[in-house]
Parts: C-alpha cells; structure tokens; sequence
C-alpha cells in the first residue's frame, strides 16, 4: 500500500493539495483514505464534511478521518504516561501541570504518527494520503524514529534515577512510585517495535514525502531546506507540488505581469534545487478549493501527466560503496553548505549534522571499524571515505580511487 505525507510552510496549501490527491485517486478507482495528523484539523472543513477519529465514507473508494492525537496517545504509551503522570505529582507538581508535562514535546505528533503507521497496514486501503503539520514539526517528527530509539533508551535509567532522587525528608515519609514492569514493557515496546516499524514505513519504498510550495522567496527557501532534511534522514520525496501558480493569461495584464515572471523564474528554481525530483504544477483556482467537486477538478489538474498515488520520480538515496582504498558512503544532500556541516563517527555510527538537524547513521560492520578518511561535499552529496587499512588509525589516506 502506499503512504504519501504532504508537507510545506503553513498556509501554503497542504491540506488542499492532499485532499485533491486523495479524491483524484479515488476518482480513478484507489481505495484511498485520507486523514490530517495536524493538530490545527482543517480537513474536515476543506472536504466539506464532518470528519471523526474513525474513517467516514465520502465516497465509493473514498474515507477520511482525523486523527484524534490525545487518544493516540492513550493507545500507545497510556501506561508510560500515567506513571509519569503519578512521577509528578509525587514530586509536589500540580495536578494539571503534571498532565501536560507527561507529554513530552512532540507526544501527541509521534502518536499520530503512530497510528498513521499502523493504518497503512490495513488492507482496506491502497492508498492513505496524510495531511502533515507544516514543515519544522513534520521534519522533527519524521526524524524521530531516529532520536526516538536513541533518546529513549536512556529513559528507564533515567525514570529509575528520577525516582531516588528525592531529598532525605521526604524520602522518610514516602516512598517515590517505582515504574511497574508494564511500564518498562510499553517503554520497550515502543522502542524495539514500533519505532523500528515506522522507521521502516517512513523509508520504504512505498512511502514519500511530497512539499507544497508556492512562487515565493520564504517558501521556496522553506522548501529547499525541507528537501534536505528529509534527505538527511532518508526520507524519500518523490514531488514538490508548487500551488498557486497564474494561469498564462495573467502574463498579459499588466498588473499581474511581474508576479507572473517572478513566478516563472521560480517555478525553473524550483526544478533546478529539486531535479531529479518532480514539480507537479497546482494552479491558482478563481475561488477556495472547498468540496468533493472542486477538489476533483483541482486534483485532476494537478495530476493531468501522473498518477496521484504512483510514485512521481525518485531522489538518489544513500548509497555505500567499495573503493580501491576502502569504503565510501554517499548521502545525498541538496542544497546543504559545507560550512553547516559536521561529520563524525562514533562507535558504529556515522554522525552528520546539517544545521539544526542531527542523525546518526548506523554503519555496516565492515565499515565502521575502518578509519574515517575524509568528508566532503560533491555534486550536492556528502561523500564520507574509510580508508581499507582497518584500525590503522593515523595511517596515510590512500588515494581516492573508485572502483565502482
Ligand atoms: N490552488 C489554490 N487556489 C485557490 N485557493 C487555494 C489554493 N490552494 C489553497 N487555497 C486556499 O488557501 C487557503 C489555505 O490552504 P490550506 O490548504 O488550508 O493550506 P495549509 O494546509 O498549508 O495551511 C485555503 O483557504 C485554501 O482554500
Ligand atoms: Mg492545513
């Protein structure tokens, strides 16, 4: 089945743009389901319905549905929340308070998520359509299967930890709540399972991040950092949908000319930043896209040379091949600047930050005991070269060669 998330700045017409792609594929006979995982729910009110936390029929091969993320939460770490909950209050937090400080930042994004990965598993569907949280959130949360299975393995040790540190006198009189073992099983669940399952949706095949963007400086400069963050992290995009775009009349009217050039130059940005990416072209309508019609006539414009749920074109993924003089791994990062790069390895791990963003790589065991050689930007990709000379750390870097 295939998953497509929709991102973009706020504002920039994502809810519109996947809603037009869930009812275009739906038009064409794909069992499809849409549903938001942004918190600010709109969807209901783009298709004009009345949407719940349960898949409602829209149409013969359309359902759509909101995900209702604090029940989410309830359903995959209800048990990790309400002893966080009773951890804080021990410590004298208000009630209130300790409720929302049980969910940890991004808590209700990741049960979303969650419950995304495992509706993609029904077999109801051949296509869910996700709406997204604008782009800084939705990158945060893509990424954190990543940070979740690294940061949270501290917790038990930390949650142990929290539960001695209490002062002498209130120790005399109270005992700290232990975390109980079905705690420590839903924390374990979490991690070895269902975080490892959606890192395993998000960078599968039939998985892709689409952007929407629109002719502007702020938002195609959004667009281009989003790109390579998903990049970073693996995250297959297979379009940017660039929406609001004039129609070729407006390039005779003298008011609207200079948007209507401005527009061209960055429509071309836009293929060059994003290329081998493709750029599906969303027109600027008279009028809201609001309702099942509108959004079929919007989709079916969008989608006049693809089809909605097929996969539009492919970026290069990360790569790791054998050279003369060792190993090389290749991660494509548009758009990145050497400057804002750091690379390292640590342990069995191949550590790249890139501005805000951090991952860490897992490296195959052949390469990670080998010693790292150089890293460098080239043609949009950070290549990172381990000499062959294993654990000759200091050796001299043998001449790149590919052999490849
Ligand atoms: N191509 C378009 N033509 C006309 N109006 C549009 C188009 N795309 C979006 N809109 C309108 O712009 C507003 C914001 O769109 P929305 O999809 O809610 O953005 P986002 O989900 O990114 O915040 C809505 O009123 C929507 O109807
Ligand atoms: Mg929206």
């Amino acid at each position: 089945m295939r998953l497509v998330l929709y991102t973009g700045k706020g504002g920039v017409g994502k809810t519109t743009t996947a809603a037009a792609t869930a009812v275009a594929a739906a038009d064409r006979g794909v069992r499809t389901l849409i549903l938001s995982s942004d918190m600010a729910h709109s969807l209901g009110d783009v298709m004009d319905a009345s949407l719940t936390s349960v898949p409602v029929s829209l149409g013969p091969k359309l359902d759509a549905m909101e995900i209702d993320a604090r029940s989410e939460i309830g359903n995959h770490y209800g048990t990790i929340r309400d002893y966080l909950v009773e951890l804080f209050r021990y410590q004298g937090i208000d009630d209130v308070v300790a409720e929302e400080l049980a969910l940890f930042p991004g808590a209700e994004e990741v049960a979303a998520l969650l419950a995304v990965e495992q509706l993609s598993r029904s077999d109801d569907y051949d296509f869910v359509v996700v709406d997204c949280a604008p782009t800084g959130s939705t990158l945060r949360l893509l990424s954190l299967p990543d940070m979740l299975t690294g940061a949270l393995r501290v917790v038990p040790s930390l949650a142990r930890m929290l539960s001695t540190v209490v002062s002498p006198v209130v120790q005399l009189a109270v005992r700290a709540p232990i975390p109980s073992s079905p705690v420590f099983r839903q924390l374990e669940h979490l991690i070895e399972e269902r975080a490892v399952q959606l890192r395993n949706r998000l960078s599968s095949r039939d998985t892709s991040v689409r952007i929407v963007a629109t002719p502007e400086r702020m938002v195609i400069d959004e667009a281009r950092r989003a790109f390579m963050e998903l990049s970073l992290f693996d995250l297959p995009c297979d379009a940017v949908v660039m929406n609001r775009l004039l129609p070729e009349a407006a390039a005779r009217e003298d008011f609207f000319r200079g948007s209507w050039e401005r527009q061209s130059e960055r429509r071309q940005e836009l293929e060059e930043l994003f290329a081998p990416v493709a750029v599906l072209d969303a027109p600027l309508q008279r009028d809201e896209v609001i309702g099942l019609e509108a959004l079929s006539a919007h989709g079916a414009e969008i989608f006049s040379a693809c089809e909605p749920h097929a996969l539009v074109s492919e970026a290069p993924r990360i790569r790791f091949t054998r050279t003369r003089g060792g190993h090389r791994v290749h991660l494509p990062l548009p758009g990145a600047s050497a400057d804002a790069l750091e690379v390292a390895v640590v342990e069995d791990e191949l550590i790249v930050r890139a501005g805000s963003r951090r991952r860490a790589i897992p490296l195959p065991p052949r390469i990670a005991r080998l010693p790292l050689e150089s890293a460098r930007l080239h043609k949009g990709a950070l290549v990172v070269s381990f000499s062959g000379a294993k654990g000759a750390k200091g050796a001299k870097p043998a001449a790149e060669r590919d052999s490849a």
